[in-house]
């Protein structure tokens, strides 16, 4: 029987409690102890833990956040801090850490096993789906659906003054979430680090759009979705400009955190639930050094490194037909 801990760092998600939950009830299940470090690896430096059973994950399946607490912890690129980690982890005999997060955290994982013996096993879980090697990471479902859900309430103000909106959503440097959020919320314009090329090609091209909107609808409502750390001057210097251009009346709304909260979509939950469970079994086989993911509906394991040596595609998450739509953008948007 195995020791295994896990711990949540890095941008927290919705679906990390349904892992965590997955992770516990299949450990206790096969005989194996699970403890929680808390506040990502700071916990890890601070040995800051507590056990985990399967009444502690009762009811938890639901819950937006972290139950272990989350952080972005920058002194763990230390070797210091990874010895720290590793003696702390040694003296509670433990055999294997789980880390459920993004990129960051992952490195914090590689770079702990450079000066541990134990195993160590990667969860993809951030709502920027930027991770390679698994089709989705756990809380991009739900970060569409709310951001989705946003766009809906956002057209129902443009259509009445007849403004133009700009949304922009979080995702990194990836444009998954707002390629994705896009498309299932109808907006008419979408701007993504994937498809940008420079401000004047994309503000002359939105100025085109939105004359092919208006004589075809005969009203202003437009919607554009715009990636976060992608304009250079930033949302409300782009709305200034836009009315400018346009002479239409612009609104910039920034949906932020609210992307990250909320109770994680069935989608997560089985994702996170199928992750947790595989990620025991290669406890169980004595893995280590690897992220557990899911491609075509199949669980894979991929080389840590791998995650960010690699860089994935919109193509790799979206069919090829959606970003299709996504170059040609005039003929998906849809909003009546
Ligand atoms: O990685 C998740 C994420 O929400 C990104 O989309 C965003 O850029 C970043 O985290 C925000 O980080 P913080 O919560 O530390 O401001």
């Amino acid at each position: 029987n195995k020791r295994i801990a896990v711990l949540t760092s890095g941008g927290d998600a919705p679906g990390m409690n349904a892992c965590i939950r997955a992770v516990v009830v299949a450990s206790e299940g096969a005989g194996h102890t699970v403890i929680g470090f808390e506040h990502g690896f700071n916990g890890l430096l601070a040995a800051n833990w507590r056990k985990l059973d399967s009444k502690k994950v009762h009811n938890i399946i639901q819950r937006g956040g972290t139950i272990l607490r989350s952080a972005r912890c920058k002194e763990f690129k230390q070797d210091v801090s990874a010895k720290l980690a590793a003696k702390h982890l040694d003296e509670l005999a433990i055999d294997a850490l789980l880390v459920i997060g993004g990129d960051g955290s992952f490195h914090g994982a590689k770079h702990l096993s450079n000066f541990w013996d134990g195993q160590v096993i990667g969860l993809p879980g951030t709502i920027d789906n930027d991770i390679y090697g698994t089709d989705a990471t756990i809380g991009y479902y739900t970060a569409i659906e709310t951001a989705m859900d946003s766009i809906d309430k956002v057209r129902d103000t443009a259509d009445a003054f007849e403004r133009i909106f700009l949304v922009e959503v979080m995702g990194r440097h990836a444009g998954f979430l707002g390629a994705s959020a896009a498309l299932s919320g109808a907006a008419n314009y979408v701007i993504l680090p994937e498809l940008f090329t420079d401000k004047e090609t994309t503000l002359k091209d939105i100025h085109q759009q939105l004359s092919i909107h208006r004589q075809r609808y005969g009203h202003e409502s437009f919607i554009i979705v715009l990636t976060e750390n992608l304009w250079p001057e930033g949302i409300a210097e782009l709305g200034v400009q836009l009315e400018e251009l346009t002479g239409g009346e612009v609104r910039p709304v920034i949906l932020g955190h609210i992307q990250r909260g909320g109770s994680p979509v069935s989608q997560d939950r089985m994702l996170a639930t199928l992750l947790g469970v595989n990620a025991v079994r290669c406890v169980e086989q004595n893995k280590t050094g690897i992220m557990v993911g899911m491609q075509n509906n199949k669980p894979v394991e991929i080389e840590l490194s791998q995650t960010w040596e690699n860089r994935k595609e919109l193509g790799d998450t979206l069919t090829q037909t959606m970003v299709t739509m996504l170059n040609e953008r005039h003929n998906w948007g849809m909003t009546t």
